[in-house]
């Protein structure tokens, strides 16, 4: 489970990590009062689950609480990557002199965590990344021993930081770490972690993903954390009907049968989409084994309330479930969904009873389904028609 800012704002201070003072809020009214509580210079912050919130103008700064209320106004309600903000967090403005990136996360391909770190923070890491990877420092932390202060210094020294600096922000970077292994986390990032003019090291900007198999037995606690009422509508919805789904930000909706099957159906129809506009995939959905006619149905549902969907490619290879199940399915959900379905599907099938599925949706002959014979040339049907 991702976090908001504010929760993971909340945690750092509960590890004792210093931030600042931070107030969430719902209203512009309730965003006037908590900046007069704090006082002084201000910053309104979008608290979506999203990043680049500053660039789309999801961040700003109120030196009055009359512009912070302004700035409110503006924010609520923007749409972010697809992201509608509901609530914004007031935070106290700090006197920034240097920004810092750093993180820790689970590091599945090797067995390990890694730290990643960098002084010259604030910058968005996927760029810093590519454009200067020398700035950027990878530790990596043995999940034994963890980031103690030795670890720190060399996780400070490694990603150049000024030698008067190095004890200061190395023991922040213990603090952090704690944050991580106390709470089961799988990443904990902090960009931007700043030098205050009066020389105070603080985490300005907070990511938490926790790990939900640790959630259940060892931390009951996080279930508060998470956020029913304000979940994305789709997801909640999909959540209801027992599917696997996760809203993206592109315009073709995918189903597919098993999580693997389906992941790769977003890098196919990503990679197609880029001779198609730069269409990207909607959305993550798995309908699992048994895809039955109402489940197809649900799926779908969900996907075509999508607004932002344009065409639909389902890839399913049939196992357990064949083909003529899956096919049936399709028939009846459009059956189900009647006027409801109003956009282009894409359907690829493969696997066992492939042949009778197919003659199944080439005899229903529905206006809105195209066949397509492979994963690619599917893909690219669906990228096409998303970009029609
Ligand atoms: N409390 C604050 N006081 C002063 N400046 C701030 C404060 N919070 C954020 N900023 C400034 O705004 C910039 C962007 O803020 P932040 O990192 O929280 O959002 P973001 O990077 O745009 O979003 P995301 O991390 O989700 O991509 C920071 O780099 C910092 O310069
Ligand atoms: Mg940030």
């Amino acid at each position: 489970m991702d976090l908001y800012e504010y929760q993971a704002r909340d945690l750092f201070e509960k590890y004792e990590v210093p931030v600042l003072a931070g107030i969430i809020a719902d209203t512009p009214e309730e965003v006037k009062a908590a900046a007069e509580k704090i006082g002084g210079v201000v910053v309104v912050k979008a608290q979506v689950k999203t990043g680049g919130r500053g660039k789309a103008g999801g961040v700003k700064v109120a030196k009055t609480p009359d512009e912070a209320y302004e700035a409110a106004k503006q924010i609520l309600g923007l749409d972010i990557k697809g992201h509608v903000v509901k609530r914004v967090m007031v935070a106290q403005g700090a006197d920034i002199a240097s920004e810092f990136y750093f993180s820790v996360l689970l590091d599945r391909a090797n067995r390990s965590y890694l730290s990643l770190c960098s002084v010259e923070g604030g910058m968005e890491i996927e760029q810093l990344a590519v454009e200067k990877p020398e700035a950027l420092a990878r530790v990596e932390v043995d999940p034994l021993t963890g980031i103690d202060k030795a670890k720190a210094v060399e996780i400070a020294q490694a990603a150049n930081f000024p030698e008067d600096l190095v004890d200061k922000v190395s023991d922040v970077f213990v603090k952090l770490f704690d944050v991580y292994k106390g709470e089961d986390a799988t990443l904990v990032e902090v960009n931007p972690l700043v030098l205050t003019g009066a020389g105070d090291v603080i985490a300005l900007d907070g990511k938490v993903s926790l790990d939900d198999n640790a959630s259940e037995v060892r931390h009951p606690e996080h279930e508060e954390l998470e956020d029913k009422g304000a979940a994305d509508p789709l997801e909640a919805k999909a959540k209801e009907s027992g599917l696997n789904y996760v809203k993206l930000d592109g315009q073709v909706g995918i189903i597919g049968n098993g999580a693997g099957l389906v992941m790769s159906t977003l890098d196919v129809t990503a990679y197609a989409g880029e001779k198609h506009g730069g269409v990207k995939p909607a959305n993550f959905l798995d309908i699992g084994g048994g895809a039955n006619a109402q489940v197809m149905a649900s799926g779908l549902d969900v996907i075509l309330g999508d607004p932002q969907v344009k065409s639909v490619f389902v890839n399913v290879f049939g196992g357990i479930t064949s083909c003529v199940a899956v096919a049936e399915g399709i028939v009846k959900a459009l059956e189900i969904l009647g006027d409801a379905a109003t956009k282009p599907l894409v359907v690829r099938l493969d696997g066992n009873q492939v042949d009778e599925g197919r003659a199944i949706l080439a005899e229903a002959n529905h206006p809105l389904v195209t066949l397509a014979a492979g994963m690619d040339e599917g893909a690219d049907k669906a990228a096409e028609l998303a970009n029609a």
